[in-house]
């Protein structure tokens, strides 16, 4: 049942993006409607598609103009026709890095009950962009591609990491690679036991990421909340969608906790080119996705209503406009 039970309209720039994104992003805005919380939204044609029609990836201008929404809600983004890089990095990663949005929360939730979430450090690692080559296109060419990791960006996901344990069920694991990565593991590692010692009441773990995919499959409940830096968390989250019912359900946050700008709301799949424009792409990680934004806007109640009505719907086969509606349907 939709219930007309919020005065605040909530404005929202709104990035399609390429592929299926657009198709997804529709369907999660239709839910949010029928949910009875009022956006005005605000569309940004960028992606790929942009790109190759007048070379716009995400100019200052448009980073500045976001600063004044409530959020962004992002389908995917990435085309074959553009080389790897240009739009990652230029438009999903900047904005990213530019708004500050260090966590990025993903949730997953498995057949039966068990739960749990993964942390993703988000603005640092390998992703950074350290590096470059050498002696490019020759036979003694170098890439090098470093991890950088400041004491500060680890331990603020860190930290946002036993804030959200005590919130859930008291227990955090650290998962990273402290028997290769001697440097940044070691700080990480000693980040992770300073912050353990201020929050008791949390239980912890720590597990290498190789043997975390090994218990991401065979033996998921025994984790609650996982913080992890970057490209792990990259991985392990592809992973946990696989696991949680599929890619097409697994919703995610990039949050800005500090609050001094929006934040980013996006599914975790890719913009799928293949499947594009049919109607076939799952429109629930999407539509949860929104739940994630309407929940950090602070309408936790509508928000747990499509959560609710994903989870009903989970199984559901159908055309994206099909479950878009099966859901709405179940508020
Ligand atoms: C994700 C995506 C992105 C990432 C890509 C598209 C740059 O895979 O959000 O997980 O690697 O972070
Ligand atoms: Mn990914």
């Amino acid at each position: 049942m939709a219930s007309e039970n919020t005065s605040k309209t909530y404005r929202i720039a709104v990035v399609g993006g390429d592929g299926i994104g657009p198709e997804v992003i529709e369907q999660g805005l239709k839910v949010i409607d029928a949910a009875g919380v009022a956006l005005e939204t605000v569309d940004y044609a960028l992606g790929g598609h942009r790109y190759l029609e007048d070379g716009t990836v995400l100019t200052d201008e448009i980073l500045s103009e976001w600063r004044a929404f409530d959020a962004i809600y992002l389908g995917a983004v990435g085309t074959p026709a553009v080389p790897p890089g240009v739009i990652e990095r230029g438009l999903l990663l900047k904005m990213r890095f530019e708004l500050d949005l260090y966590v990025n929360l993903r949730p997953f939730k498995l057949e039966g009950s068990h739960d749990f979430v993964v942390i993703r450090e988000n603005t640092e690692g390998t992703y950074a962009g350290e590096g470059g080559f050498m002696r490019k296109g020759t036979p003694h060419e170098i890439a090098t591609q470093g991890s950088v990791n400041t004491r500060r960006g680890a331990e603020r996901a860190i930290r946002y990491g036993f804030e959200l344990a005590t919130k859930r069920r008291n227990h955090l694991t650290l998962v990273h690679k402290t028997n290769v990565l001697t440097f940044s593991g070691d700080l990480w590692e000693r980040a992770f036991n300073e912050v353990a010692a201020e929050y008791p009441g949390v239980t912890t773990a720590y597990n290498h990421v190789d043997a975390a995919c090994i218990y991401f499959v065979q033996d998921p409940q025994r984790y609650d909340v996982v913080v992890t830096d970057n490209l792990f968390g990259d991985i392990l989250t592809d992973l946990g969608g696989a696991v949680s019912g599929g890619i097409g359900l697994a919703a995610s946050a990039n949050l800005n906790p500090a609050r001094t700008g929006p934040s980013m709301f996006e599914p975790v799949h890719g913009s799928a080119p293949d499947i594009a424009g049919q109607q076939k792409a799952n429109p629930i990680a999407a539509i949860r996705s929104g739940a994630m934004m309407l929940d950090y806007l602070g309408e936790a109640e509508a928000a747990s209503r499509i959560t609710a009505a994903c989870e009903a719907c989970a199984d559901m086969s159908g055309s994206t406009g099909e479950i878009g509606d099966a859901v709405a349907d179940h508020l």
